[in-house]
């Protein structure tokens, strides 16, 4: 399962995609852009030679059976037991089978989304992935407000919602998951062991309420699979964040990808500070001392891949 040990040669990338990461500035994000479709194409099939996102992306009912034990993702040595809540809620066929789109926007939460007024630019795109339940209502006119996929890391229940502990927080929580309506609720689940509780605790409250989201999970191999591809490139990360996590996974069903809301710095380029996240006044330099990413290096590297063509990222106001 843990197909990156034994994975394919350097890939069919042009060399210059990571001989050169290093030499990436911040400063010289260029506005214009020309979509490198030969390119596109070769990242999409490269990485379909370590994961298939389309049967990877997502844990099948039938992969596991309720009360059968499987290891922690990132913790092998511990193991969590499939309820039968959670294995209800796993989908029967992979979500997103022989879906195209032409263009998806991928929207990361940095603060360098504000004042940008990209919301209706991010909203025209054929199919829209947000990460960690970011808030969008009150920032609308900066991030838009359409979702087909939302992701939500665990950690996010205690920080964020007062770990469900009453109505109101609940009541919260649920009305951000209404306003999905049809979309992908992704749950990367079994990552770590005290990440268990708020898996069941949101997996609970989403079996009791009448909703429309189509809840889903990992597969058990693809963090490694997804590493496995960037560290093939040179890219040397621990653990992906969500936002390069799902730029892999997207390139098997969108033809172009546009990055919004990516950048790992304290300032903009003309040195104004830039909090962590747009919906909150977090300093970048507090994140950094404790996270497990390396949130520079995948910026450089999806820079890199911007400046190539193979994927837009915008880090300037929209206009
Ligand atoms: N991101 C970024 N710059 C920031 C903040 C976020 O580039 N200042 C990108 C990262 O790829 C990140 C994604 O946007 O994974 C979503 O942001 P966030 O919810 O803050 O992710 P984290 O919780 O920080 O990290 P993760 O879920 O990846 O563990």
């Amino acid at each position: 399962s843990r197909r990156y040990e034994s994975s394919p040669s350097p890939s069919s990338i042009p060399s210059s995609w990571h001989d050169d990461v290093s030499l990436v500035t911040v400063n010289d994000v260029s506005s214009s852009w020309h979509f490198n479709a030969t390119l596109a194409e070769s990242i999409r099939k490269d990485v379909l030679r370590f994961l298939d996102p389309e049967r990877d992306m997502f844990l099948l009912q039938r992969e596991v059976k309720p009360g059968v034990r499987i290891p922690y993702i990132l913790n092998r040595g511990h193991f969590a037991t499939v309820t039968r809540t959670v294995h209800s809620l796993l989908p029967s066929a992979p979500l997103l089978h022989g879906r195209r789109f032409a263009t998806c926007a991928l929207v990361g939460n940095s603060g360098i989304l504000r004042g940008s007024h990209c919301g209706s630019e991010i909203d025209r795109h054929d199919y829209i992935v947000r990460c960690n339940m970011a808030p969008v209502t009150p920032f609308k006119r900066d991030v838009g407000i359409r979702t087909d996929f939302l992701t939500m890391n665990p950690s996010i229940l205690p920080r964020y919602y007062g770990g469900l502990r009453n109505a109101t927080l609940r009541d919260r929580f649920v009305a951000r998951l209404r306003a999905l309506g049809k979309g992908i609720f992704w749950i990367p689940a079994f990552m770590v062991p005290p990440e268990r509780r708020w898996v069941d605790a949101v997996t609970d409250l989403i079996a009791h309420e009448h909703l429309s989201l189509h809840p889903a999970m990992p597969s058990l191999r693809l963090m490694h699979a997804v590493r496995g591809y960037w560290l093939s490139n040179h890219v040397d990360i621990k653990r992906p964040t969500t936002g390069l996590l799902m730029y892999t996974l997207f390139t098997r069903f969108c033809r172009q990808i546009h990055l919004y809301g990516f950048w790992p710095f304290h300032s903009d380029t003309e040195g104004r500070p830039v909090p962590y996240h747009y919906y909150e006044v977090m300093s970048y330099s507090y994140y950094s001392r404790s996270s497990p990413h390396a949130m520079p290096l995948e910026f450089q590297a999806l820079h890199r891949l911007h400046e190539l063509g193979a994927l837009r990222m915008r880090t300037q106001a929209c206009t």
